[in-house]
C-alpha cells in the first residue's frame, strides 16, 4: 500500500542526504559539479540541467499529484510555457475562460503572435471545449476551481472529450493542490501550479510546476527547461519544499477558515454573491463533492458599491492584507480588476463575470473568530462613506 498524501510530502524524493546523511535535504546552492573525469560524473553536471534540492522538490511533486514525472520552474507562468511549448504555429487550445489574469496575457499577447490559436469556453459545460475544437485542437487547458470566480471544470468530463478529439489536457490544480483534487487520476494528461500559492505556502517564494504520467511529454519538457532555462534556484527549492512537509494540515485549517468567512459573508447584508464550495447556494455542489475532497481557503464576493467600496473596505481590514497572490498562511485580500485580473479588456472582464466590486480572499491560518472581526469592520466602513466636511 503506498504511503498517504501527508507523508508522502513530508518524505517523497526527500530521503537523507547521500553524501552526509543530513536529515533535511540540503540547498545544494552550487551552479556547477566537478566531474570525475571525460564522462563520469555523479549525475549532475550544471545547475540548469539538474540540481539535487531541485531534483528533491521534482521528485516530491510528482509522488503528490501521482504522475511519474514533475518539473520545477521559476515561476507558474514558466511552467505555463513550458506546457504551451509543445505547440507549434497553427495549433489550436481550447480553455476555460476564467483564467488566472497572468495566463490569459501569455495565452494572448506571447503564443497568440506566434501563431497558436484560442478559443475561451465556459468550463462549467464539458461538452463546450468539444464543440471549440478543431482539426489543429492539441490542448485543453483548465483551471478548476478557477480564478477568481470558483468555477469548477469536471475534469473527467472534458478529458473524455480531449481524448475524444486526440487532445491533451493540462489542468493548473494551484487553487485545490493536490491535497484536495488529482488530476491525473481524473484523466489530465498534465498538472500545473504555481508553488508560490498553496505548495510554498509562505508568501516568501516564486516558483512553478509541471507533473505528467507521460514519459514522452517530459522529455520534452525537461529538455524545454534545461534549453529556456526557467528553472528554480536551489533556496527557492527547498523553501518550497519546506512548505510542502506541511500542506496537508495547512490546507484541512484553510479549508475550515474558508468555509467559516463563506457562511459569515453569505449571511451579511452588505456582502453580495458570495462563492465557496462549502456553501449551499454553491451551483456546483454535486461535482465538488464528487471531484475534490476539500474546498480550500479562497472566498470571493462582490460589494454592491462597486470600485469605491471595494476601496473602503480593503483600507479598513486590519488583518488581511491589500495584496497580490494567495495561498500563504497570513490573510490576503486581493481587487482582481485592478490587480490579478488588469490584463484582461475591461469588456471582456465584466463579460466573464468580474464586477468593480467583486473582491477575492485568501483566508489563512489565522483565528477564525479575529478574522470575521476584521471582516465585519471592513464591511461596516465599506458602507459608509466619510461624509464631506459640512459647510461652515
Ligand atoms: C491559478 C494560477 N495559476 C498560475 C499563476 C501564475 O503563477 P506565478 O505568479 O507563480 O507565475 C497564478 C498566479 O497568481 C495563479 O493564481
Amino acid at each position: 500500500m503506498s504511503d498517504g498524501l501527508a507523508t508522502r510530502a513530508i518524505h517523497a524524493g526527500q530521503g537523507a542526504d547521500p553524501a552526509t546523511g543530513a536529515t533535511i535535504t540540503p540547498i545544494y546552492q552550487t551552479s556547477t559539479y566537478t566531474q570525475q573525469g571525460l564522462e563520469s560524473h555523479l549525475g549532475y553536471e550544471y545547475s540548469r540541467t539538474g540540481n539535487p534540492t531541485r531534483a528533491a522538490l521534482e521528485a516530491c511533486l510528482a509522488s503528490l499529484e501521482g504522475g511519474a514525472h514533475g518539473l520545477a520552474f521559476a515561476s507558474g507562468c514558466a511552467a505555463t510555457a513550458a506546457v504551451l511549448s509543445l505547440l507549434r504555429p497553427g495549433d489550436h487550445v481550447v480553455a476555460g475562460d476564467d483564467l488566472y489574469g497572468g495566463t490569459y496575457r501569455l495565452f494572448e499577447t506571447v503564443w497568440r503572435p506566434l501563431g497558436v490559436e484560442f478559443t475561451y469556453v465556459d468550463q462549467r459545460a464539458a461538452a463546450a471545449f468539444g464543440r471549440a475544437a478543431r482539426p489543429t485542437t492539441r490542448l485543453f487547458w483548465l483551471e478548476t476551481p478557477s480564478n477568481p470566480l470558483l468555477r469548477l471544470a469536471d475534469i473527467a468530463a472534458v478529458a473524455g472529450e480531449a481524448r475524444a478529439v486526440g487532445a491533451r489536457l493540462a489542468v493548473d490544480n494551484t487553487f485545490a493542490t493536490p491535497a484536495f483534487q488529482q488530476p491525473l487520476a481524473l484523466g489530465a494528461d498534465l498538472v500545473v501550479h504555481s508553488t508560490t500559492k498553496y505548495l510554498g505556502g509562505h508568501s516568501d517564494v516564486v516558483g512553478g510546476a509541471v507533473i505528467t504520467g507521460d514519459a514522452d511529454v517530459h522529455e520534452r519538457l525537461k529538455a524545454y527547461q534545461n534549453s529556456a532555462g526557467g528553472v528554480p534556484g536551489p533556496f527557492d527549492a527547498w523553501l518550497v519544499l519546506r512548505g510542502l512537509k506541511t500542506l496537508a494540515v495547512r490546507m484541512e485549517r484553510h479549508a475550515r477558515n474558508g468555509a467559516a468567512v463563506a457562511a459569515f459573508l453569505s449571511r451579511h447584508p452588505r456582502a453580495r454573491d458570495v462563492v465557496h464550495p462549502s456553501l449551499a447556494s454553491y451551483p456546483q455542489r454535486e461535482l465538488a463533492e464528487r471531484q475534490m475532497s476539500g474546498f480550500g481557503g479562497m472566498v470571493t464576493f462582490r460589494l454592491p458599491g462597486g470600485r469605491a467600496a471595494a476601496g473602503r473596505f480593503v483600507r479598513a481590514l486590519r488583518l488581511f492584507s491589500f495584496a497580490e497572490s494567495l495561498g500563504g498562511v497570513e490573510s490576503l485580500v486581493c481587487h482582481p480588476a485592478t490587480m490579478t485580473h488588469a490584463a484582461i479588456p475591461d469588456a471582456e472582464r465584466r463579460r466573464r463575470g468580474i464586477a468593480p466590486g467583486t473582491l477575492r480572499l485568501s483566508v489563512g491560518l489565522e483565528d477564525a473568530a479575529d478574522l470575521l472581526a476584521d471582516l465585519e469592520g471592513a464591511l461596516a466602513a465599506a458602507a459608509a462613506p466619510v461624509a464631506p466636511a459640512a459647510a461652515p
